[in-house]
């Protein structure tokens, strides 16, 4: 099943920690031929000491970067938008130039790789987008309100982008992680599971063809209490939000 990922050239945003960085060593385990690695400071990304990966700088709100990427990693038949940004706060009191942030990096940013890349993937046939989106696309935790829009318009860009490429050969995936252990999370007393074993299950899903994924088990209680009712889903986060 893991074949699919075998020999392909992958481009992944926000390789240098976090998820983005799990999924760079899931995918070399998983045996492709290329990945462009993507930091907005190449500093900050190991050396991986492996010829498969190509590092690249890019920040994914900067149009002058994403366009060299794009003129470099031609060849990319699976583009990874992994990178992402919080603001904590809610609507009426939250910073707004976080929450500003929040929709130009995961939302505006995460549009304009689509954009750059659709040319490039429709012609390398068989081709993948795989947008990092959150459970929080389905119902806000007012906590983090403004970047739970960003991500709802991103869940809305990605299922329009899904149709858009459908008849060329692109396949298009969201993946909604309800809460994992990175620094988005730090200081939280949540269990919550790794990102190398949440990156593991990602690629499990997008090969068994799921398009809309939730790959950890809390993301996947809140979806089902979603797919249930979607009220179930706001009364969950009420709760957590007024405990
Ligand atoms: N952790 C969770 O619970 C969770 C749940 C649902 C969805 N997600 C999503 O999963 C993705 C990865 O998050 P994570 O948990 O791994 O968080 P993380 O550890 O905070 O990593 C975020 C990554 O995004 C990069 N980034 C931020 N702004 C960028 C920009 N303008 N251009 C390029 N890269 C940028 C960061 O780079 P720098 O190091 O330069 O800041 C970093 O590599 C995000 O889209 C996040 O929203 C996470």
């Amino acid at each position: 099943m893991m074949q699919i990922f075998k020999d392909k050239v992958v481009l992944i945003t926000g390789a240098n920690r976090g998820i983005g960085l799990s999924l760079v060593y899931a995918l070399l385990h998983y045996g492709v031929g290329k990945i462009y690695a993507t930091s907005r400071e190449l500093n900050k990304m190991p050396a991986f000491n492996d010829d498969r990966i190509v590092r690249l700088l890019l920040d994914i709100t900067d149009q002058q970067q994403i366009t060299t990427v794009a003129a470099i990693a031609q060849d990319t038949e699976i583009l990874i938008n992994n990178a992402g940004a919080l603001s904590p706060g809610n609507i009426l009191e939250g910073d707004l130039l976080g929450m500003e942030n929040d929709l130009e990096v995961n939302y505006f940013g995460t549009i304009k790789m689509m954009r750059a890349f659709a040319p490039i993937l429709s012609s390398n046939k068989s081709s993948m987008i795989i947008n990092i989106v959150s459970i929080a696309a389905y119902s806000p935790l007012p906590s983090i309100a403004g970047y739970a829009a960003s991500k709802a318009a991103l869940l809305s860009a990605t299922h329009s982008v899904r149709i858009e490429l459908a008849k060329k050969g692109v396949s298009v995936y969201a993946v909604n992680p309800g809460a994992i252990d990175t620094d988005m999370n730090k200081g939280s007393d949540w269990d919550m599971p790794d990102p190398d074993s949440t990156s593991m299950k990602i690629l499990e899903d997008i090969a068994a063809g799921k398009l809309d994924s939730v790959p950890d088990e809390m993301g996947q209680g809140m979806h089902a209490a979603w797919r249930e009712e979607p009220s179930k889903l706001a009364q969950l986060f009420s709760d957590l939000y007024h405990a």
